[in-house]
C-alpha cells in the first residue's frame, strides 16, 4: 500500500545565526557560526527531506536569525494554525511572518493572547495514532496556554512539565513516531511527567535513550514512515529503533546545535491530519 507523502515546512538559513543567548546551547556560540557550513548542512537535511517527502519554504527574513527553526512557528492541525507566541522577545519578530505564510495560504490562523507563551511544535505534539497532544510547559511554554490549545483544536492536551535547561523543548527529549512508539529522555521531565509517560504509553511502545544520544538530540527527529532522520545517534539507538522496524538517517547539523536546535526544530509539518 503506499502510504501518503508528508509535507513539512522549512526556512532556509539565509540568515541564521546565533546572535543572542536564549538557551544554553547557545553559551560561547555567538557570532561562531560557520555560514558556510551550515548551508551545506541546512541543504543536505533538505535533500534528505525532499526524497521522503514535500518541502515547501516560507521566505528568511532579515533580522531573525532563529527563523529557520519553523518547528516553533505554531501548531498546526488540519486546516487550523495557531501562531507561537514566543517568550523572548528576541524571536517575536517572526510571528508575523510565520502569520502571514499561512493566512497567505487560507489556514484559519489563531493567534495566542499576547502574554501567554507557546512555541508551537516546539512544545506540542500530536500521537501518531489518537487525538491526543503532548505539551510542555516549564521553560518557554506556560501551562496556562493549556486552554487556548484545547479550544483552538478540541483534543485532549497532556501537560508535561520539562526540568532541564538543556531540553528546553518538548521536541528535543519527546518524539511520538508513526506507528504509535515513542523515543523520550526520560531525565528531561520531572517525576510527575515521567510518571504520566508511564502511566499513558504501554511499556513496549516506550524507548528511553541515554544521555549520550539525548545530548546528540537524537529525539529531535524528522519522522516519515518509518524513517527516522537525525542529527546523530549512537549504534545501540540505531539497533533499538532497527528491532522495531525503523531506519534512522544520520545527517550531521553541528552548526544548528549551536544554536539549540536540529532535524526536527528545523521543520514544521504541514500534513498533520485532522480528526475524521
Ligand atoms: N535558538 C532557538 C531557540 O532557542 C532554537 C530553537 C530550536 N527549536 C526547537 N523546536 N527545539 O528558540
Amino acid at each position: 500500500m503506499q502510504r501518503t507523502r508528508h509535507v513539512f515546512l522549512m526556512c532556509p538559513p539565509e540568515f541564521f545565526d546565533v546572535s543572542y543567548i536564549i538557551n544554553p546551547w547557545m553559551h560561547g556560540n555567538v557570532r561562531k557560526i560557520d555560514n558556510a557550513l551550515a548551508k551545506k548542512q541546512w541543504r543536505s537535511l533538505y535533500d534528505v527531506l525532499c526524497d521522503l517527502a514535500t518541502v515547501r519554504l516560507v521566505l528568511p527574513q532579515p533580522g531573525t536569525p532563529d527563523m529557520v527553526f519553523t518547528a516553533n512557528a505554531g501548531l498546526l492541525r488540519g486546516n487550523t494554525f495557531l501562531v507561537s507566541r514566543f517568550r523572548y522577545p528576541e524571536r517575536q519578530a517572526e510571528e508575523p511572518y510565520f502569520a502571514d505564510w499561512f493566512m497567505d495560504r487560507g489556514f484559519d490562523v489563531t493567534l495566542m493572547p499576547r502574554d501567554m507563551p507557546f512555541e508551537g511544535a516546539g512544545d506540542a505534539l500530536f500521537d501518531r495514532g489518537g487525538n491526543r497532544l503532548w505539551m510542555a510547559y516549564g521553560h518557554r511554554s506556560v501551562l496556562a496556554s493549556k486552554a487556548k490549545i484545547e479550544k483552538c483544536f478540541d483534543t485532549e492536551v497532556v501537560p508535561l512539565k520539562l526540568t532541564d535547561q538543556r531540553f528546553y523543548h518538548l521536541d528535543t527529549c519527546f518524539c511520538a513516531l508513526e506507528g504509535g512508539n515513542f523515543i523520550y529522555y526520560p531525565p528531561a521531565f520531572d517525576a510527575a511527567s515521567q510518571k504520566t509517560i508511564e502511566k499513558r504509553i504501554p511499556a513496549a511502545k516506550r524507548i528511553a535513550i541515554s544521555e549520550e544520544d539525548a545530548l546528540a538530540f537524537a529525539c529531535n527527529a524528522v519522522n516519515a514512515g518509518k524513517t527516522l532522520v537525525v542529527n546523530r545517534a549512537s549504534a545501540a539507538f540505531v539497533a533499538d529503533l532497527g528491532a522495531k522496524g525503523y531506519d534512522v538517517v544520520q545527517t550531521p547539523l553541528t552548526e544548528f546545535m549551536k544554536a539549540g536546535g536540529s532535524a526536527k526544530c528545523l521543520t514544521l509539518r504541514l500534513d498533520e491530519p485532522a480528526p475524521a
